[in-house]
């Protein structure tokens, strides 16, 4: 079969990839000239294991990689055209869907045939966006929707630094289809691998997606919260209690009581939009969604929370020993989650934004991977260092803002205070 992926991002430049390892030509198409550039080099635009092996594999052979110049031979050869560009925030935590709808555009433009496609979103969009917002917008435009093209979702639920493999061994896989044609096709498309397909109708497809990432949100805010209120009523080591709430056998080990774990708040591209959207979905629904709301005020409040925390300890720093300088603080870790260099809504972002904002100047930070897409990013006034020694050597106090395993001795290294955001230190 032959597929058309509109965007190589973390789910774009993983689906095409995926669908090229289970035998198909796949088109990649992608917009940023520079991330493109490194993709047609052989070259991952970010760091995400496995995946370099699979481009190795594909590129230039089952895995053509495209500018939009080449989104009409593309799609003049494909059955499916698969949409993976980004959902961003919009106006009033909306989910900002421009992108998608654009690129739809793009591809009804170049095509001039009569040959049935399926037009697949695999963005995260909120529940009623392929019935109120794609298929009109679509049928505006003169589309036969159900006749000359179908319309489709399938959500993706993969984890940045598992991409590959959770892209390969999916747990699920979930589409939201109501005509019987584009079915048979999605079927079709997945009958090689042998994770479960559920075929569902075009709105629980969407909300499926939006069920799994705020329940996420919800155990990482509850665990937040906890942390709080041991921290207000004093002398709890929050670590060891929720270590050992792991230990509790109705867990049976899943990787899920991963997120029922205090930290600084969740980031990343995914969790904060995604809350926000659905949330502001079941608004204008009219209903107001108190637990969710709560989900996102407690994060919200996390970034200010650690800040606090840092600052006392600079505090008690500033008294116990004469500096006689501005407290240095000395940051470690930058990426939103450890094994990936995705620094977007990084809560680290907040936090040194914190700082600065209360007249913490002297920062310096090291990240194992992100220091350079984390500078680029938010070109903040941070010194970045090449090592934790670096940091160690620089700083007043010390604050690990990403849980790399590598900083979790970081008491046999240093007698200085540290102020563990993520509970990690062994
Ligand atoms: N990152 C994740 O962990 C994850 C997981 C599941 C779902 N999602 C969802 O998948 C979608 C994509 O996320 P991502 O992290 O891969 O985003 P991303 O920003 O890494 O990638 C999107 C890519 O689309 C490209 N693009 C935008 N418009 C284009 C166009 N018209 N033609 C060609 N390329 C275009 C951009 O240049 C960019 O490279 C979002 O809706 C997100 O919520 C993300």
């Amino acid at each position: 079969m032959v597929i058309t992926v509109v965007g190589l991002g973390f789910v774009g430049l993983t689906t095409a990839l995926g669908f090229a390892e289970y035998g198909n030509k796949v088109y990649g198409v992608e917009a940023s000239a520079d991330r493109l550039g490194l993709i047609q080099a052989g070259r991952l635009p970010f760091l995400e294991p496995g995946l370099d092996g699979a481009l190795c594999r594909h590129l230039g052979k089952s895995f053509l990689p495209v500018s939009p110049a080449g989104l009409e031979e593309a799609v003049s050869q494909s059955d499916y055209v698969y949409y993976c560009v980004g959902t961003p925030y919009g106006k009033d935590g909306k989910a900002d869907c421009s992108y998608l709808l654009a690129a739809m555009d793009d591809t009804v433009s170049v095509i001039s045939d009569k040959r049935f496609r399926v037009l697949v979103t695999k963005s995260t969009i909120p529940p009623g966006t392929c019935d109120t917002v794609i298929i009109p917008h679509l049928e505006a435009r003169g589309v036969r929707v159900g006749e000359a093209l179908g319309v489709a979702n399938n959500p993706e639920f993969l984890r940045e630094g598992h991409c590959w493999d959770d892209f390969i061994h999916a747990d699920r896989i979930v589409i939201g289809v109501e005509d019987s044609r584009s079915e048979k096709m999605l079927r079709e498309l997945y009958s090689h691998q042998s994770s479960p397909v559920f075929c569902v109708s075009r709105n629980t497809g969407e909300f499926i997606k939006y069920l799994s990432n705020s329940l996420l949100a919800t155990l990482v805010s509850f665990s937040n919260e906890m942390s709080v209120i041991a921290d207000h009523i004093g002398d709890v080591d929050v670590a060891s209690a929720f270590r050992i709430l792991h230990m509790d056998k109705r867990w049976g080990g899943s990787s899920m009581a991963s997120y029922v774990y205090p930290g600084c708040g969740y980031g990343g591209y995914c969790l904060p939009k995604d809350t926000n959207a659905l949330y502001a979905k079941a608004r204008e629904s009219g209903f107001d969604a108190a637990l969710l709301g709560n989900v996102i005020r407690t994060n919200d409040r996390m970034p200010e929370y650690a800040a606090n925390r840092i600052i006392s300890a600079c505090d008690r720093a500033a008294r116990s020993s004469e500096l006689g300088h501005t407290t240095c603080i000395g940051i470690l870790g930058l990426s939103f989650k450890p094994g990936s260099d995705d620094v977007r809504y990084a809560p680290s972002a907040l936090i040194i934004n914190k700082l600065l904002e209360k007249g913490y100047s002297r920062i310096v930070a090291f990240d194992p991977v992100a220091n350079d897409q984390f500078a680029a990013q938010y070109g903040l006034p941070v010194s970045y260092c090449t090592s934790m020694s670096e940091v160690i050597g620089c700083a007043d106090v010390l604050a690990i803002l990403t849980a790399w395993p590598s900083f979790f001795n970081l008491k046999e290294q240093t007698d200085k205070p540290i102020v563990d955001c993520r509970y990690c230190l062994r």
